[in-house]
C-alpha cells in the first residue's frame, strides 16, 4: 500500500443468492472478467457457499478476496443459526458487518455491530462496516447525524490503530438506494464520505480518518459506477444485485481500474 493513497475496492455482496452448486462457477467467471490492475476485489457469498467460492478462487485467481456477509459478536455458545469468527478461519478473509438488511431483519444494534467488529479483527478478518440513513432521515436533513451516530456507536470501544491496521473499510449505503434502482447523486455520496471522515476525525482518528477507504453502495451498476468514482472522496463500491452478473462486474471493476491508475499516476 502506498502511504496517502487509498486503495480502490470493489466488493460483491451476493446476499441470499447462489447455492454451493453454482457459486464456485460464478466466482470463477467474475474473477476472470475483472482482472484489472490496482483494484482490490472481494466476493461475499452466503456462508454455505464460502468453501465453494474459496476453492474456485484458490484455483483460478487467488487475488480475489473472499468475504462473509456477517459474523456473530460472541465466540461460541447458544446462538442458533449464527456463525462465529473462529468458524470462518480458512473460509473467508473479509467480513461485512452492520449491513442495513441485518439491522432491519435481525434487529442488530450498533453495540452488537461493535462486538462483531472486535471478533472480526481478532480473527484476522478484514471488516467492511456499513452505515447509512433511511429515506425519512435524509428528507429530514438528518443523514449525517445518523451516519455519525452509527459510527460512534459501532466504534465506541475500539482502538483506532487496531482497526486501521486491520484494514477497516467503511461502506456508505443509503438504505433508500439499496435494491431500489434509486441511486444517489455522486456528489451527494461524496459529501457523505467527507462527513464520515469528519466524524472519524472527531472520534479521535486523526490522520487515519483520511486514509480509511470509503465505498458507496446502493443500486450500483456498470452504467452508473462512473458517477461515483469520479468523486475523489469515494474509493469503490459495495455492489448487491449487479454483483451476480459477470458483465456488470466487468464494467464496474473496469471503471474502478481507471480510478486506480489515475491515483497511481498522481503519486509524486
Ligand atoms: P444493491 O446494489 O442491490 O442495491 O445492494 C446494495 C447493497 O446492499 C450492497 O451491500
Amino acid at each position: 500500500m502506498i502511504r496517502g493513497m487509498r486503495p480502490v475496492v470493489v466488493a460483491a455482496n451476493w446476499k441470499m443468492n447462489t447455492t454451493p452448486a453454482d457459486a464456485g462457477e460464478l466466482a470463477r467467471t467474475i474473477a476472470s472478467r475483472t482482472r484489472v490492475q490496482g483494484v482490490t476485489r472481494v466476493i461475499c457469498p452466503p456462508f454455505v457457499c464460502l468453501a465453494a467460492v474459496r476453492d474456485a478462487l484458490t484455483e483460478s485467481d487467488p487475488t480475489v478476496g473472499v468475504g462473509a456477509q456477517d459474523v456473530h459478536q460472541e465466540l461460541a455458545g447458544a446462538y442458533t443459526g449464527d456463525i462465529s469468527a473462529p468458524m470462518l478461519a480458512g473460509l473467508a478473509d473479509w467480513v461485512i458487518v452492520g449491513h442495513s438488511e441485518r439491522r432491519r431483519d435481525h434487529g442488530e444494534t450498533d453495540d452488537q455491530i461493535g462486538g462483531k467488529l472486535a471478533r472480526a479483527i481478532e480473527a484476522g478478518l478484514r471488516p467492511i462496516l456499513c452505515v447509512g440513513e433511511q429515506l425519512a432521515d435524509r428528507e429530514a436533513g438528518r443523514a449525517v447525524d445518523v451516519a455519525e451516530g452509527q459510527l460512534a456507536g459501532c466504534l465506541a470501544e475500539h482502538d483506532v490503530d487496531r482497526l486501521f491496521t486491520a484494514g477497516l473499510v467503511i461502506a456508505y449505503e443509503p438504505v433508500w438506494a439499496i435494491g431500489t434502482g434509486r441511486t444517489m447523486v455522486g456528489s451527494d455520496a461524496a459529501a457523505m464520505a467527507e462527513a464520515i471522515r469528519g466524524s472519524l476525525a472527531a472520534l479521535g482518528w486523526g490522520e487515519a480518518a483520511g486514509e480509511v477507504p470509503i465505498l458507496y453502495g446502493g443500486s450500483v451498476t456498470a452504467a452508473n459506477i462512473g458517477e461515483f468514482l469520479a468523486e475523489p472522496a469515494l474509493d469503490g463500491a459495495l455492489v448487491g444485485g449487479a454483483s451476480l452478473k459477470p458483465e456488470e462486474m466487468a464494467g464496474i471493476v473496469g471503471r474502478a481500474g481507471l480510478t486506480a491508475a489515475a491515483r497511481l499516476s498522481a503519486v509524486p
